[in-house]
């Protein structure tokens, strides 16, 4: 019997995550971590009894507690972390944004291997957390479907204290695939007048509020060169990406022969989030396979990097390395919730990404509390922004 902790269990993986659950009878979800969608979190903790919940206030939790006395209940940061650190064997990381970041370091540190959906973690942190992995022999199983696919298509050896080790040596560069989001093709003059509700419209998946509109400014896939970065271990230069419109194919690995191998399957994110959660287990799927008759076209391109700055200054954080990448992903957290209030225009996430990351010195090997600083130094200077005109 394998125990799993969800973290952010109402959001859109974690539903999913608990959906795969069903069809895993040698699975038990142990601990539910949610913010505030309270009604879905009773009926989830109604049908998968775990020992322990978490939400994020206090008159939340002593609506739960009324609902199930004998059930430990938790709020705040601390509920999020007694939810990592619990009796679980494996720790599903699907909070978006950095909240789960120091979580998932405390449950690292008591050797729980980490099903890692929470990408911003990686990119802000991933200087930390991988030498955590290494030193706690923690297997960082990517829930992504381009990292589960890079994974996949390069299996990595497990070293003897149980952490993951890839074939580095043999391999050229990681092509990560994006769809191009709900703006691909767009010229760029009609760019400025878009609005939430446009960028929501994406054309492949159904996935929560800030990822979509992170496929739509391709900080996303900038999130993931970042994440592909840390997980593999090869350098950004090393990483490249390529719209694909279809998303079958989740992406790829040249190797230094010239033989690319790639992993496709139907966009279905219980794909992935099944495959982290059985590794090196494949049970039967939770999703059609893929028909490639019903496939009629697989089309690349590579990105407009002109006019979705957003990839280029992942690029370039990533780059300069120490904080910068904390400062490019909180300055977007911040930008997107401006636009989503309808504060910014769409063209003023990456304005605002660059203007944070153009006022930021990075630290160069960062603590847990550089990291920390530059995440909130960040957030703040794009909730303060005076440069950008549109920010009230
Ligand atoms: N959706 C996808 O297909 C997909 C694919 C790949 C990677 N990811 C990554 O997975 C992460 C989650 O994405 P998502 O699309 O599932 O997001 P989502 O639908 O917005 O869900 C976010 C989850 O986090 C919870 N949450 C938010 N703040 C919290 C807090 N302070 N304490 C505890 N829980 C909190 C939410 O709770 P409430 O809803 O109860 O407030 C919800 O359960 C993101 O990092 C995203 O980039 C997502």
């Amino acid at each position: 019997m394998k125990k799993i902790s969800i973290l952010g269990s109402t959001g859109s993986v974690g539903a999913q995550a608990l959906d795969v659950l069903r069809g895993l009878p040698d699975y038990r979800v142990t601990a539910l971590a949610a913010g505030r969608n309270i009604p879905l979190l009773l009926k989830q903790i109604a049908e998968f009894k775990p020992g322990l919940t978490a939400v994020s206030r206090a008159e939340d939790a002593a609506e739960v507690k009324k609902e199930f006395p004998d059930m430990a209940v938790y709020s705040g940061a601390d509920g999020l972390s007694r939810a990592a650190v619990s009796e679980a064997d494996i720790v599903l990381a699907a909070v978006v944004g950095t909240e789960c970041l120091k979580p998932v370091i405390e449950a690292i540190k008591l050797r729980k291997n980490i099903a890692l959906a929470s990408k911003e973690i990686l990119a802000a942190a991933g200087e930390i957390i991988i030498p955590l992995v290494e030193k706690y022999g923690v297997k960082l199983l990517p829930v992504d479907s381009e990292h589960s696919a890079i994974m996949q298509s390069c299996p990595p050896a497990v070293a003897p204290n149980g952490c993951f080790v890839y074939p580095l040596e043999q391999i050229n560069k990681l092509i990560l695939t994006a769809s191009g989001g709900a703006f691909r093709g767009v010229p760029a003059a009609e760019l400025p007048a878009k609005k939430a509700a446009d960028a929501l419209k994406h054309p492949n998946w159904a996935m929560g509020r800030k990822i979509t509109i992170d496929s739509a400014t391709l900080v996303n896939k900038g999130l993931e060169v970042i994440e592909a970065r840390w997980l593999f271990g090869l350098p950004c230069e090393r990483i490249e990406v390529l719209i694909h419109p279809q998303s079958i194919v989740h992406s790829l690995v040249e190797y230094r022969d010239g033989s690319v191998l790639a992993q496709l399957g139907m966009p279905d994110m219980r794909l992935p989030i099944q495959y982290a959660l059985t590794y090196p287990e494949r049970l039967p799927g939770c999703v059609p396979a893929l028909d490639l008759l019903q496939v009629k076209n697989l089309s690349f391109s590579p990105p407009d990097f002109k006019n979705f700055r957003g990839l280029k200054l992942a690029y370039e954080a990533g780059q300069a390395g120490g904080t910068m990448p904390a400062v490019y992903n909180a300055a977007n957290e911040a930008a997107v919730e401006l636009f989503c209030q309808d504060r910014i225009k769409f063209t003023d996430i990456p304005f605002l990404i660059e203007q944070a990351m153009l006022s930021h010195r990075a630290v160069s090997a960062p603590g847990l509390e550089d990291i920390l600083a530059a995440d909130h130094w960040a957030k703040q200077f794009v909730q303060k922004e005076p440069k950008c005109p549109t920010v009230r």
